[in-house]
């Protein structure tokens, strides 16, 4: 797809179909959305008339255009943002997002988008752009008949005023973004037999090869010598070795005194079958998204290495299946984890946990100050918070303040659950220092109280992305299937942090 922002009027856009943005109860009779009333010869005010259309969030109205013969595009879609004061970045985003899924499923090649923002030029067109490559997504990929073949030559995103060069930042910005997300979606929808542990470093690989970051990957003889006992007993019922892959990004011309060092660290279980402990059948397919946490490391770091912000990041994403057999680890064995504490395995579905306790100590032990994991990590956030928001919890209140905050910007919602100590004592252990199961109650807590464990000396905050990493229904302006979630979010943060 060729994407370029515009500044010239609307009607001399040269492309098949014009999609623009409307706010709730908005009149035809004045300002902009008079002119496209006047352009539809009077389609826009009979359309809001007769109440069929109100501008209400995701609502559109379809029109073709006949008997103007000056227009270039002979399609006109509204899209309604909701209110116009609440309208800004994330809304911009869910409506090019609609305008692309909806016009692509009308056969249009080419498409004016007008997202109607005043000031935050930049923004907006980063913003329009990002949704649609989002919206343009789909989870398809293997299928070979009634696949999604429809797709999108040319995006125009119109902006009435601002600057060329700023405009075309924006445009640049939200494409990375926009197909870094995908890259994410990409790998959280691979099945588990196109994507194990060495599939990930090899991704991996690609892309610190094409876009400029440092890597390492330590395979399990190196993960065995540092002492990464908990991680690799995750690893030990499956024919595929463990993976522990580490990206680096280093701003250009990097002078700072590389004390302070921000880690995103991601669960990448390829597929999680419970191992010993082993999952109900229904549903377990979808267990081969318990790797997005480590395929939203890999999108951040793969968007970063574009971005160039002016900060180091470090990318870690522990990988490895969770399977049973003869070798695997068994309820009641004792661990040893990379700090020296030991674990009582309770439940070898609680893998997650394991496997970040190692990964989090490893990233201290190179260099990180400030880690953000990420994970599908409890069912139990799922019954807390649903597919709405994403559970945050941490050690460094200002950390997790910074992560709601930055998500409100960009359309993410975190919402924090409370980690105080007395949680801890679920966790205890009567044969070793603790356990990696807390029983029923408070399953999302108990789960971050075990890694506050590792996470000693790190400022450290957790996202636990099991309910909102996979949408169950499609939405105007995204497939079902993989979300991308947080991604925006650990931008934002960057962004923020190198702006400071
Ligand atoms: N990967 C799962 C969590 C999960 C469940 C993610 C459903 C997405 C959808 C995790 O490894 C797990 O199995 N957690 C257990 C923990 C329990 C054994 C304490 C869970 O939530 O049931
Ligand atoms: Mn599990
Ligand atoms: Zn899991």
């Amino acid at each position: 797809m060729q994407v370029e922002a515009n500044r010239r009027p609307i009607e001399e856009l040269n492309v098949q179909a014009l999609a623009v943005a409307v706010y709730k109860d908005e009149k035809p009779g004045q300002d902009f959305l008079k002119k496209v009333d006047e352009l539809s010869g009077g389609l826009v005010r009979s359309a809001i008339e007769a109440e069929e259309f109100s501008g209400k969030e995701g609502e559109t109205a379809y029109f073709h255009l006949v008997g103007n013969d000056k227009l270039k595009f002979r399609r006109l879609l509204l899209v309604g943002v909701g209110e116009e004061k609440e309208y800004s970045g994330p809304q911009v985003s869910q409506m090019a997002g609609t305008a692309v899924r909806t016009l692509r499923s009308k056969n249009v090649k080419s498409i004016g988008v007008v997202p109607r923002v005043s000031g935050k030029d930049e923004d907006t067109a980063r913003r329009a752009v990002e949704g649609a490559y989002i919206a343009l997504f789909d989870p398809d990929k293997y299928r070979t008949v009634e696949k999604e073949q429809k797709t999108i030559d040319r995006l125009v995103v119109a902006i009435d005023g601002g600057d060329q060069a700023a405009l075309d930042r924006g445009v640049k910005a939200g494409a990375i973004v926009g197909e870094s997300i995908n890259f994410t979606r990409d790998l959280a929808n691979e099945p588990g037999g196109y994507m194990t542990p060495t599939d990930m470093a090899e991704r991996a690989r690609e892309i610190a090869n094409e876009f400029g970051l440092n890597i390492d990957v330590l395979d399990e003889a190196r993960m065995e010598q540092e002492g990464m006992g908990s991680l690799l007993s995750v690893a030990r019922g499956s024919e595929q070795p463990a993976k522990l892959i580490i990206l680096k990004y280093t701003p250009p011309n990097f002078e700072g005194d590389g004390k302070e060092l921000l880690a995103f660290v991601g669960k990448g279980v390829t597929f999680d079958s419970g191992g010993i402990s082993l999952k109900p059948g229904e549903n377990m397919e979808l267990m081969k998204y318990d790797m997005t946490g480590a395929a939203t490391v890999m999108g951040a770091m793969r968007a970063i290495a574009q971005l160039k912000p002016p900060i180091p990041i470090l990318g870690v994403a522990p990988c490895t299946e969770n399977l049973p057999s003869g070798k695997a680890t068994k309820p009641g064995d004792v661990v040893k984890a990379m700090t020296g504490k030991t674990i009582e395995i309770i439940n070898t579905d609680a893998e997650g946990r394991l496997i970040l306790a190692d990964a989090i100590a490893y990233a201290k032990k190179i260099g990180a100050t400030k880690v953000i994991d990420m994970a599908t990590l409890t069912g139990a956030v799922s019954i807390a918070l649903g597919d709405v928001n994403t559970a945050v919890l941490g050690t460094d209140q200002q950390l997790i303040d910074e992560i709601i905050a930055a998500g409100r910007e960009v359309g993410e919602r975190f919402w924090q659950l409370p980690l105080d100590k007395e949680y801890s004592r679920q966790i205890k252990s009567d044969i070793a220092d603790i356990k990696n199961v807390g029983g029923r109650k408070a399953g999302t807590i108990t789960a971050a109280a075990f890694i506050k464990e590792f996470a000693d000396g790190l400022a450290w905050a957790h996202l636990d992305i099991a309910g909102t990493a996979w949408g169950d229904e499609a939405k105007p302006y995204r497939s079902k299937g993989p979300t991308g979630i947080a991604l925006r979010t650990l931008l934002q943060i960057v962004e923020r942090a190198g702006a400071k």
